[in-house]
């Protein structure tokens, strides 16, 4: 009797690749391929190169790792929420692959492929406290924030000190409806923020020890009233993946990302200003307000342009990365 030797090309026709599949994925590979040269000439040559060659996953493979923790139904039926109309890009939409495949999450990784690195976070049950200078402070989990908010989404612009940007929608509410509840007191002039800090679920938590764990940010409490300032539980009409910060982070569309805190457990209204991660590691190239300005260079680069993940395409930066009209007073 002859054995029959399936040769790895013999695949049977059940498990062939959909051509629906296949064309989808062609497309993301090839929008990837495009952002690369773009990315390379403005983000440091042959570094910013590699950074976009090192993390071009398939979409199977970015949803699969950063998969959440499924909400409870009712939960999970907020999404999509209705989308706010006095936002627009301008631009086109980041493909939601691209965005969730280029992150920052130091806690995780250095490096931009945050979803490899994020399995073993549990982003529920969760909870945070907003405490400080308020006459209400109170703990809040994700019955209360689901419960207590209506959620919105907003088509946000998102520019990384590091010269790349998205184009997002994230669903939300706005900070101020939180500080509402908490009541601050007259002598809060400022807002911290804290991310966990877990050390059996960050991996780069324990490998790091020059940096300052936890990270932190902040804002004055004008800043944190205004009206853009957004609290995001989810992107793209779902819930936040985890290495976008689930299941709570911060959006500040006219500063730097990194102020857009994710995963955050604590809120805390002080007199001071806060102490904040990258401003007190690295001060002369991080300040504390880090309000978009293509006049002012990072001291290692031009600040001037922006390339978008996924398409590539190269925009000028616009100060306040054209949230002017929502912000400008609050600098006047
Ligand atoms: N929050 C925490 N806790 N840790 C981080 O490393 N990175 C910041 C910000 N929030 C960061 C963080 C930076 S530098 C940016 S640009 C944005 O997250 C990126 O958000 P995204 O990865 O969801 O696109």
């Amino acid at each position: 009797m002859t054995p029959i030797v399936r040769r790895p090309w013999d695949i049977p026709q059940h498990r062939h690749t959909a051509e629906s599949v296949y064309r989808r994925r062609e497309l993301y590979r090839r929008e990837f391929l495009k952002s690369l040269g773009r990315a390379a000439a403005i983000s440091g040559g042959a570094a910013g190169l590699l950074s976009v060659l090192g993390c071009m996953p398939s979409p199977e493979e970015v949803d699969a790792a950063g998969a959440v923790v499924p909400l409870p139904e009712a939960q999970a039926a907020l999404y999509p929420a209705p989308r706010d109309p006095r936002f627009e890009y301008g631009r086109p939409e980041t493909d939601r692959h691209a965005a969730a495949a280029y992150t920052n999450f130091y806690e995780f990784t250095p490096e931009k492929d945050g979803y490899r690195h994020v399995g073993l976070f549990q982003p529920t049950p969760w909870s945070f406290e907003v405490t400080g200078l308020c006459a209400q402070p109170r703990t809040f989990d994700l019955d209360d924030v689901y419960r207590q908010f209506s959620l919105e989404e907003r088509a946000y612009r998102h520019r990384c000190v590091e010269t790349w940007a998205m184009c997002v929608p994230w669903t939300g509410f706005p900070l101020r409806k939180l500080l509402e509840i908490v009541e601050p007191l007259p002598v809060a002039r400022y807002v911290e923020f804290v991310t966990a800090q877990r050390h059996a679920e960050m991996p780069h938590l324990a490998r790091s020890r020059r940096y300052l764990w936890p990270y932190t940010e902040g804002l004055t409490l004008a800043e944190a009233l205004n009206e853009l300032t957004f609290v995001a539980t989810g992107v793209y009409g779902a819930p936040l993946p985890k290495q976008h910060g689930a299941p709570i982070r911060i959006v500040i569309p006219w500063k730097y990302g990194y102020k857009s805190i994710k995963s955050i457990v604590a809120v805390r209204l002080t007199e001071e200003q806060p102490k904040t991660f990258w401003n007190t590691l690295i001060p002369h190239e991080y300040d504390f307000t880090a309000n978009v300005d293509p006049q002012v260079p990072h001291p290692r680069w031009s600040q001037s342009r922006e390339w978008m993940l996924g398409s590539g395409a190269v925009y000028p930066t616009v100060v306040y990365n054209g949230y002017g009209e929502y912000v400008g007073s609050l600098y006047a």
